[in-house]
């Protein structure tokens, strides 16, 4: 057998560990591809100073390993949607399969990409597109194929996480730990991403695409990041029993699919309320199988590395067998692909978690009650707290049942109304994943 030739473009934290990985594990990974693997051609702008590259050939073009006839694998992983998705597309036009960790360009550009593909009698593999080292793609796609998806929710982004974890058990301020994440090579090249929930809403819509057989259409996620959370949000929803977490949310109902990525309140004792650090964690809902659960490093050099590998392995037993890979893309045929009615937020059900500040004096706490009950919303539990010095006003908080966004809204435009009642008011969903 012909050994299988690999091309890595970008030598950054993950490209680094990819090469490394490979390069330490041929014998390991060969034996189990069924067929010689090596790394025959690395395309990098610039070194890096934590990946010798021995004596692979290395390009300054990485052009020039997507044209390069020898490679018969090419691995993106530069980032981003225009020069990665260029490079891409000539090394699909050169007959080459791709295998890539750029869920902003599936996201975004997967459709497009996949017909090319198609067109071209190659694939696309993008495990390490979501959650890191988590075979998430896998699982969804393959393995729970027998099941109709009734909902996913999962933590999907390691740096959001990462800092919500050390603002809660450490108290340290976010910026602080942003830095941290981006130094220890989790965050992306625009942190924003991270924190204002772009990234979670790339992956959220691939594993949406995958769940519901519908199109990857990125735009269509509601986003809401993790940036507007305060310490004092982290503590009373402790106090409450509860953990925040930054969820993405992918749930099928009968007005169709809701779409979502925001800061969420989950029972603490729930396992998703105790994944920690840089981990992600997804819950899919099977109609067969009922709740699964998948866990891991969700970002990082290694444990993403462990993903593109996996793939470049899936890709080396086709082409060892002279066999076009089979697994559609998505799981399922370009043409059975169907579009979905996307709920609109106002239409979504939840708890809420309400936060305000009120003038402290008699008939204040009754006047807020009644703007919910008005709005035939609920009260789950209630905690107003003591002013600090100084203050008139005193912080409350409002745990409410299921109510839809748009009664809350009113509650909230109400509330804006009263002089009693600070300006600022914080809203966080509430997410019981009782099953
Ligand atoms: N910035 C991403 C994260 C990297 O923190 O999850 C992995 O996709």
């Amino acid at each position: 057998l012909k050994p299988v030739k690999i091309g890595i473009c970008g030598l950054g934290t993950v490209g680094g560990s990819t090469y490394q990985v490979l390069s330490r594990e041929t014998e390991l990974l060969s034996a189990r591809a069924g067929v010689q693997l090596y790394v025959s051609h690395i395309g990098a702008r610039r070194d890096n100073p934590h990946c010798a590259t021995a004596d692979t050939r290395v390009s300054r073009d990485i052009f020039d390993v997507a044209r390069d006839p020898q490679v018969d694998i090419l691995v993106e992983l530069i980032g981003g949607t225009t020069v990665a998705k260029e490079l891409i597309e000539t090394a699909l036009a050169s007959g080459k399969h791709v295998v890539t960790a750029n869920k902003a360009l599936i996201a975004e550009f997967g459709s497009e990409l996949f017909a090319l593909a198609d067109k071209h009698g190659v694939v696309i593999r993008y495990e390490a597109a979501v959650a890191g080292g988590i075979p998430i793609i896998k699982a969804l796609r393959e393995r729970l194929a027998g099941n109709q998806i009734l909902w996913l929710a999962g933590i999907i982004n390691g740096t959001g996480n990462f800092i919500l974890t050390e603002m809660k058990d450490k108290g340290r301020a976010f910026a602080d730990v942003l830095a941290e994440a981006q130094a220890l090579g989790y965050a992306e090249a625009d942190p924003t991403f991270d924190v204002e929930g772009i990234d979670a809403a790339h992956k959220l819509i691939i594993l949406a695409a995958i769940a519901f057989g519908m199109p990857l259409e990125f735009t269509r996620v509601y986003t809401e990041g993790i940036s507007r959370i305060t310490p004092r949000d982290v503590d009373y929803a402790q106090e409450l029993g509860y953990r925040i977490k930054h969820l993405g949310i992918a749930k099928q109902s009968e007005a169709g699919v809701e779409l979502r990525v925001h800061p969420t309140l989950i029972p603490e004792r729930r396992l998703l309320a105790n994944v920690d650090g840089v981990k992600n964690a997804v819950m899919v809902e099977g109609s067969a199988v009922g709740p699964t659960l998948y866990y891991g490093a969700g970002a990082g050099g290694d444990a993403t590395a462990s993903a593109v590998v996996a793939d470049v392995i899936d890709l080396a037993r086709d082409i060892a067998a002279e066999q076009r890979p089979q697994i559609a893309s998505l799981g399922v045929a370009q043409q059975n692909i169907v579009a979905q009615t996307i709920v609109p937020m106002v239409q979504v059900v939840t708890p809420w978690y309400v936060r305000l500040e009120a003038e402290d004096r008699a008939g204040v706490m009754a006047q807020i009650t009644a703007l919910f009950s008005d709005e035939g919303i609920s009260i789950e539990a209630l905690i107003q707290k003591a002013p600090s010095a100084g203050e008139s006003k005193v912080p409350v908080i409002v745990l409410t049942n299921a109510a839809a966004q748009g009664r809350l809204d009113a509650v909230i435009a109400a509330m804006d109304k009263l002089e009693s009642i600070a300006d600022e008011i914080m809203c966080i969903r509430v997410e019981m994943l009782d099953v």
